[in-house]
């Protein structure tokens, strides 16, 4: 029996770069997928429906099952046409995988109003819009005792959990898309629902095209040699949390790339200062924090240093 048989999974963004990967790995292994793409430019402008189409083709052409969907998940009722496409043609749903993404760099004095609210739109509501709408559809089959194991795949960033110079819209709706499977996975369990969350790093159009800076230390490989940043390393990730193999896995997020798979945790307390009985005077407590800052301070990782092999 292949890992995945008898399920059926939403991917969003799935017509090209890495959720095109999820969904060809995942078909592989019996998923039948809702193959969820807009197909715009990496701005998130345009549309196009052959992105989605041809990733279609060639999960048939494997002999897998799947269906095109052209939906934008930035709109609330069309998410939610994305999760009945998934119900009406293949009976339920058991997995989302959040992977739709655009990217507007700019340092944050030069970024305006539009470029922050569709970035912050594709990645954090979007996110929210199709996790929103399979919830319910989960909570309220576990009620009528179908219990479906969901799995939710947010797909966030180093540029949300370590930060990146440049993408103060996209990191901030990253780091929200990790808080949100951690939150949402604290609410779903006793649905039988596992979140979780990855920052994937591999050479896609958002790396190559978009931030060409990124791309430079993404070497292509030559044929027949190991290709270090294919996005084709993502998916076996996420194929296995999808699975009902990964039930005891609740609110992670994991860097993923390069063949590697790193657990990511963050924001946990390193030290702390303290005074009870008077209040604190501003500058005392400055002083104070500037010594425990020194104690604690280690040296961060960062994108670069990960593409090098460095971490
Ligand atoms: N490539 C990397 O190294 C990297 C690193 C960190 C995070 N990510 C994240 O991985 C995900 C996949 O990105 P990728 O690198 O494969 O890029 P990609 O551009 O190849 O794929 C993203 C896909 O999302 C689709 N999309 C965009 N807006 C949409 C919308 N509103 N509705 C539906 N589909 C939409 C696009 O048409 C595109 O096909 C993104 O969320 C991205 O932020 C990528």
């Amino acid at each position: 029996m292949a890992l995945l048989d008898g399920k059926v999974a939403v991917i969003t963004g799935a017509g090209r770069g890495i959720g095109r990967e999820e969904a060809l790995l995942m078909a592989k292994h019996g998923c039948k997928i809702v193959v969820n793409d807009l197909g715009g430019h990496f701005d998130g402008t345009g549309q196009s429906r052959s992105p989605a189409e041809d990733v279609v083709k060639e999960i048939r052409a494997a002999g897998g099952e799947a269906v095109a969907n052209f939906e934008s998940v930035t709109d609330f009722k069309a998410a939610k046409r994305i999760i009945e496409c998934a119900v009406d043609n293949f009976g339920k749903l058991s997995i989302v995988v959040n992977n739709a993404g655009i990217l507007r760099d700019r340092m944050v004095f030069n970024m305006n109003e539009e470029d922050w609210d569709a970035v912050v739109g594709v990645h954090l509501k979007g996110s929210f819009n199709v996790a929103r709408h399979a919830c319910a559809y989960w909570r309220e089959q576990h009620k009528g005792g179908n219990v479906l194991n969901g799995r939710l795949i947010n797909t966030s960033s180093d540029s949300g959990i370590l930060g990146n110079a440049g993408q103060s819209n996209y990191g901030a709706a990253k780091a929200a898309v990790a808080a949100m499977a951690v939150i949402i996975d604290r609410e779903m369990q006793r649905y039988g629902v596992t979140a979780n969350a990855i920052a994937p790093v591999a050479r896609t159009r958002l790396t190559v095209d978009a931030t060409p800076q990124t791309a430079a230390g993404m070497p292509t490989a030559k044929a027949g040699e190991w290709d270090a940043f294919t996005p084709a390393h993502v998916a076996p990730l996420v194929a296995w949390l999808s699975s009902d193999d990964a039930k005891e896995v609740h609110g992670e997020v994991f860097r993923v790339g390069m063949g590697t798979v790193w657990l990511m945790r963050g924001w946990h307390s390193v030290g702390k200062v303290a005074k009870k009985g008077s209040m604190w005077d501003p500058a005392e407590l400055g002083g104070k924090l500037k010594e425990e800052l020194g104690k604690g301070a280690t040296a961060k990782e960062n994108m670069g240093q990960v593409m090098a092999g460095n971490v």
